[in-house]
């Protein structure tokens, strides 16, 4: 197949922030004339948007790019940047690496890429931009292109200030910056005016907004009072939520706000209160259960999901058995759970004595994985014959049926059948069986 010169093909790893910036670049792209394909071969212009939060996933980067190096042997023609968190922390082995890539920008250099091609393109000598910035006001005015047209993430927030021990965030995204409020609430206001339905506050500690801002009255509890105001928006989600900045009033507004879902992902890491403190959590075990417990208490069926790691160094059986007890006692709705993976630039990776082996790694991750299965079963299994109200997001044909799925407020992802009309509708669904993953159910009038 021929390549055509201003099609792009974007690849995206990682995390909600990478797919959120990908939207922005193809947005940034379009702006210049390029047109977003979804397939590669055709692409005249390939971005890799890459993640290192594991070693693997900075492996699979360079997997792609071994690929696409291959391509552009065979297609000189061809221009290849690489994008996001490894961009930002290993522009010299990209380069070293994988020679033939001819454009590298960091996370906080978005808006340099067309001015980058642009360079390129003239002067044909490779492009590398790896710059800090405050949050950039000037994004308010560009268009992300989405992959739907129903629900949007829309970043409030960038960069982290915790510094856990094991966690690469806060180098390859930099310090936290919060976005202004009323930038946030017309690109909200927009989206809704363009049939938007839902949108997911986006953040890696999302409950920390506002705090690096003069204005002590901002934060996420006083935007979403104003976002819950926009009439033609009908739901609000936010993630992610590190358990420190969970306030009384966010809890409250959660509760009493009728387009805010009652929903939290809280990562919690460990269930022993000892490792909390060696990866720089600042939170016990049971300030964690509290307040768990609490958000229970005040907001019936909300939907709780948490973030797990094992074999963090010098983790002990005993330590790692605390986790398993979380996950039994707290019946979370669903976790991820990842193997300790030794991070540049981080405190942890240096502490050599005491990594774990990577068999004890496996091991404690299958463990972890069957409690995390059992526990989001069984809270699951608790809303057989209630009735959800459902966003439906998308339909699919099978046989001579067609299977609607959407989400409940609470999150969980829900399969019925239905007709192909309702997709970007409301509607309520009684629920007739679970599985650990998801529910099944038919419309309820
Ligand atoms: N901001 C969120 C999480 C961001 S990273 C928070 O504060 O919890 C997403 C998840 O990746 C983390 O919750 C953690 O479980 C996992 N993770 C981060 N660094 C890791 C590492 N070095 N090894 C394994 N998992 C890691
Ligand atoms: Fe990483 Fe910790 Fe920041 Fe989350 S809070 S992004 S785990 S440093
Ligand atoms: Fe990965 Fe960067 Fe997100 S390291 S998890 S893409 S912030």
């Amino acid at each position: 197949m021929k390549t055509a010169p201003n099609k792009v093909y974007i690849e995206t790893l990682g995390c909600q922030m990478n797919k959120s910036d990908s939207e922005r670049i193809l947005g940034l792209l379009e702006n210049i004339g390029y047109k977003k394909t979804d397939n590669e071969k055709e692409a005249g212009l390939l971005i890799i948007n890459t993640c290192t939060i594991r070693a693997s996933a900075e492996d699979k980067a360079f997997s792609y790019l071994g690929v696409w190096g291959k391509r552009k042997r065979s297609n000189p023609d061809l221009t290849i940047a690489v994008c996001g968190c490894v961009a930002q922390q290993k522009k010299e082995a990209i380069l070293k690496q994988a020679p033939f890539v001819d454009i590298v920008f960091g996370t906080q250099n978005i808006d340099e890429l067309p001015e980058l091609i642009e360079i390129f393109k003239r002067d044909q000598t490779n492009q590398c931009c790896i710059r800090s910035k405050p949050y950039d006001n000037v994004k308010k005015n560009i268009l992300h292109v989405r992959d739907n047209n129903l629900t949007a993430w829309v970043n409030i927030i960038e960069g982290c200030d915790y510094f856990c021990t094991y966690c690469v965030v806060p180098y390859v995204r930099g310090r936290q910056r919060s976005r202004l409020t009323e930038d946030i609430i017309e690109e909200i206001t927009q989206l809704a005016e363009r049939g938007y339905k839902e949108i997911t506050l986006l953040g890696q500690t999302v409950d920390s907004y506002g705090k690096d801002l003069p204005d002590a009255g901002i934060s996420l509890p006083n935007l979403l009072e104003k976002l819950n105001k926009i009439e033609k928006l009908k739901r609000i989600r936010f993630v992610t939520s590190h358990p420190k900045d969970i306030t009384d009033e966010l809890i409250e507004k959660v509760s009493s706000l009728n387009k805010v879902c009652e929903y939290f992902h809280i990562p919690m890491q460990s269930g022993n209160t000892e490792i909390l403190n060696k990866m720089r959590r600042d939170y016990t075990a049971e300030e964690y259960y509290k307040l768990v417990n609490n958000i229970r208490n005040k907001i019936k069926d909300v939907g709780i999901t948490s973030d797990f790691i094992v074999a963090f160094p010098g983790e002990t059986e005993e330590q790692f058995q605390d986790t398993i007890k979380a996950v039994d006692d707290l019946v979370f709705d669903q976790c991820n759970t990842a193997m300790y993976s030794p991070r540049r630039q981080t405190p942890a990776a240096t502490w050599k004595t005491i990594q774990l082996s990577q068999n004890v790694k496996k091991e404690r991750i299958n463990i972890l994985n069957s409690h995390v299965k059992k526990a989001a079963l069984k809270a699951n299994i608790k809303y057989i014959d209630t009735i959800q109200e459902i966003l439906v997001e998308s339909f699919k044909q099978k046989d001579n049926e067609i299977i609607l799925t959407g989400r409940t407020r609470n999150n969980k992802l829900t399969h019925f059948k239905g007709l192909k009309d309702l997709v970007g509708e409301i509607v309520n669904v009684k629920i007739i069986d679970v599985s650990a993953w998801s529910l099944k159910g038919e419309m309820y009038n």
